[in-house]
């Protein structure tokens, strides 16, 4: 039997692939891991207490908090409060840039932009949901208060980013930029266990995942690609299979290990696209080309982006470099 490696293990062993951090980067996680076990913990008896359904809020994106977005939302800040790597936070779930203001977090190098829960609407239906973080080294001068500059740095200048996958089984994926390693969390010992080192998307996928609800507002080159993946071939057959859960993470995580395309375009309700760029974009980008994998707008690298507000949206298309570059051919080409 292979010998057991935990995150904190694989950390310090991998040290080096986190510069001028001693120890820093392990302790930036340690609160995530913390913070998703704890929501790990609620998720899974969700069912059982008073944590279904919606708070009766509404974001400042417009959508109905669910009593869990909330929750995971003040357990990821107080965990990285907690820990003084972090001096400030950017979430789904708060209209501003959260600071923390003591004198041990003004001192901290980094920042994260994080979607506490993602995929919402599949908590009542026992659906996966996960957490997406995003970390980045401040701009400001440590000793002072994080500014929003601090947050609206393109996604290729990320120091690290991963989600956690509240799934059949409980996984933490991760990337500081040396490859995608995953890890799934053993309740019997409470940690974290290396599963999946070095994660390589496949270079072509037979998956493509969007919500066709949507098909008569796509973009004509949009239509055209999902009508090729539904051809069928002859010596091939379908080549191509439609999986869609409705929440990132999953479908992300499925394409990352199978391969895949995962397609947000825009559309008539979303005419800058649905997914954030801080949040749920640029992390999950930095993860599918980590992975040998690419993420575009449909025009440019989303890591190149350069954001302009915290809740901005985009387009987003991620997943095998085969597929993203067959989807391109479509919406360049103008028949
Ligand atoms: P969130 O729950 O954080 O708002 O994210 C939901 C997102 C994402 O998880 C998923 O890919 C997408 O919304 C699904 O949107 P549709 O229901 O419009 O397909
Ligand atoms: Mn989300
Ligand atoms: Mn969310």
């Amino acid at each position: 039997m292979k010998p057991l490696k935990t995150l904190d293990e694989f950390i310090i062993d991998r040290q080096h692939d986190f510069p001028h951090a001693t120890g820093e980067l392990s302790t930036l996680l340690g609160s995530i891991k913390l913070a998703a076990q704890i929501v790990n913990r609620e998720i899974n008896k969700a069912g059982l207490a008073d944590i279904l359904g919606s708070h009766g809020r509404t974001n400042v994106q417009g959508e109905e908090q669910q009593k869990l977005d909330l929750f995971a939302n003040e357990t990821f800040k107080a965990a990285m409060e907690a820990r003084d790597q972090i001096c400030g936070i950017a979430s789904e779930e708060e209209d501003e840039i959260v600071i923390f203001d003591s004198p041990r977090s003004r001192r901290a190098k980094y920042v994260v932009a994080m979607d506490p829960l993602d995929g919402s609407s599949n908590i009542d239906v026992n659906v996966s949901v996960g957490t997406i973080f995003s970390i980045y080294r401040r701009l400001s001068k440590p000793g002072t208060i994080p500014i929003l500059e601090d947050f609206l740095q393109p996604g290729e200048r990320q120091v690290a980013a991963g989600y956690i996958l509240y799934g059949s089984s409980t996984m933490l994926v991760y990337s500081t930029g040396n490859g995608v390693h995953g890890f799934t969390y053993d309740p019997s010992i409470g940690v974290f266990c290396l599963s999946h080192e070095q994660i390589r998307i496949p270079k072509q996928g037979k998956i493509y995942s969007i919500n066709e609800g949507n098909y008569l507002h796509f973009p004509e080159g949009v239509k055209r690609y999902i009508k090729y993946c539904q051809e069928i071939v002859p010596e091939e057959g379908r080549p191509y299979t439609s999986r869609y859960i409705g929440s990132l993470v999953a479908d992300i995580h499925r394409n990352l290990l199978k391969g895949g395309l995962f397609l947000y375009p825009s559309s008539s309700p979303y005419p800058r696209g649905k997914l954030r760029l801080l949040y749920e974009c640029n992390p999950m980008a930095f993860l599918a080309e980590q992975a040998g994998g690419r993420a575009t707008d449909g025009e440019r690298r989303i890591l190149e982006i350069p954001p302009e507000s915290l809740h901005q949206r985009s387009p987003f298309f991620a997943g095998s470099g085969s597929m993203v570059k067959m989807l391109e051919n479509y919406l360049f080409s103008s028949e």
